[in-house]
């Protein structure tokens, strides 16, 4: 008796992201600025954690009320031990129809050449790199411990040899820090790699409430895209599934693609199929959420399966938020409430 289930403005649940860790060995300053993520932050303890019987219990159960991508994210993922295990309980799970999980993992890369071959092993398709610049001083000033470029590349280069691609790779631009960098990034990436690699251009978000955002900051997609078509011809290309983060763009010559992700300047909350989980087993509804629904405490107390989904399909039937749309109206109370940070949920 499980089907698709819709939320209150009749968006269906499809793709569930899956934070498995809080920590990162990254201090990116748009996600875990080094003043807050210092030697004294509190991270959560193991037994917080949701383990990865856990994990694949309410996947299943997810599964069944519809969605069809999971992705896994942190903090970095990697870092969490014997991840592949995990993806290998769910490389194991089906939709109703009989389908396998579209199974992803987004990493910061710096572990990602030593990983590569066990997660293809246990039934990963393919990755998401984040990188924010090709200059090293800049991208080192970014992830703010001196992190080489080089080794994320590797990391890349490795991943796509071990059968992981075509792979994404993510960028956040913002203003005055890397904003230099979009057109040696977008140079390298098709000249190197061509359509193995979708290079996307996100735009610098006011997530949680450490990363001291500012609208001065974000460059807007349409200026980005002005700035790109200055060197290349591109043409749009059509969402490759409803409710995609990133508008596509290809390369008129056939060297591959971009993705615009314009969440400040062109908000696509109107079909967000998109739910998420938290190291803790927190269901979020919203990257901008301020509270989570506490699905650990159900598994603990030894729910059953039936009881899962249906709490599941509960908290998504009631669900209406959509805040990059509201504040794009302007009508958000960003002070009112202290908003769930980044590294907690995923991007
Ligand atoms: P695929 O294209 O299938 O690989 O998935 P995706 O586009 O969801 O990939 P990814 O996780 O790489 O998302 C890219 C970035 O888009 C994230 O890191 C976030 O910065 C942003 N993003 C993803 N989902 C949302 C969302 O629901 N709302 C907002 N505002 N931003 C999002
Ligand atoms: N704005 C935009 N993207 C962000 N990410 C993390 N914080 C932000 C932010 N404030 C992205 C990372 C990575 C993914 C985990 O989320 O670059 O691609
Ligand atoms: Fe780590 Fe990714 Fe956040 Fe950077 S953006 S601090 S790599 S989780
Ligand atoms: Fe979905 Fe919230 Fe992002 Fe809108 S702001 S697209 S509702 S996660």
């Amino acid at each position: 008796s499980h089907g698709l289930v819709l939320d209150s403005l009749q968006r269906p649940l499809r793709d569930l992201r899956i934070s498995v860790t809080d920590r990162c060995n990254f201090r990116c300053s748009y996600c875990m600025p080094r003043e807050v993520f210092d030697s004294r932050y509190q991270f959560l303890p193991h037994e917080a954690l949701l383990s990865f019987e856990e994990i694949s219990r309410l996947a299943r159960q997810f599964a069944l009320l519809g969605v069809r991508k999971l992705r896994l994210t942190g903090g970095e993922p990697l870092l969490r031990k014997h991840l592949e295990n995990l993806v290998g309980q769910l490389a194991e799970l089906r939709s109703p129809d009989g389908q396998p999980l579209d199974i992803t993992l987004t990493t910061n890369g710096s572990l990602l050449a030593r990983k590569a071959q066990a997660l293809r092993d246990a039934g990963l398709r393919r990755v998401t790199v984040s990188l924010d610049a090709l200059d090293d001083g800049v991208f080192q000033r970014m992830n703010d411990v001196g992190f080489p470029v080089a080794d994320v590349l590797h990391g890349i280069d490795t991943a796509l040899a071990t059968g992981l691609g075509p792979i994404k790779v993510n960028m956040v631009v913002k203003r005055g820090v890397n904003d230099h960098q979009v057109v040696p990034m977008a140079r390298h990436m098709r000249e190197h790699y061509g359509p193995l690699v979708t290079l996307r251009f996100i735009e610098f978000m006011d997530v949680g409430a450490t990363n001291r955002w500012q609208l001065d900051e974000v460059l807007p997609s349409a200026e980005l895209l002005t700035r790109l078509s200055a060197h290349w011809s591109l043409q749009p290309l059509p969402a490759s599934a409803p409710g995609e983060t990133a508008q596509r763009w290809a390369y008129a010559d056939g060297r591959g693609e971009i993705g615009l992700i314009s969440s400040v300047s062109q908000a696509f909350c109107g079909d967000c199929n998109r739910a998420r989980l938290s190291t803790e087993g927190k269901l979020y509804l919203c990257l901008f959420a301020s509270r989570g629904y506490d699905l650990r405490q159900l598994l603990r107390e030894g729910a059953a399966d039936a009881a899962l989904a249906e709490r599941i399909q509960a908290i998504w039937q009631g669900r209406n938020d959509r805040y990059s749309e509201l504040r794009a109206l302007n009508s958000t109370d960003s002070e009112a409430e202290r908003r769930v940070e980044m590294h907690y949920i995923g991007g």
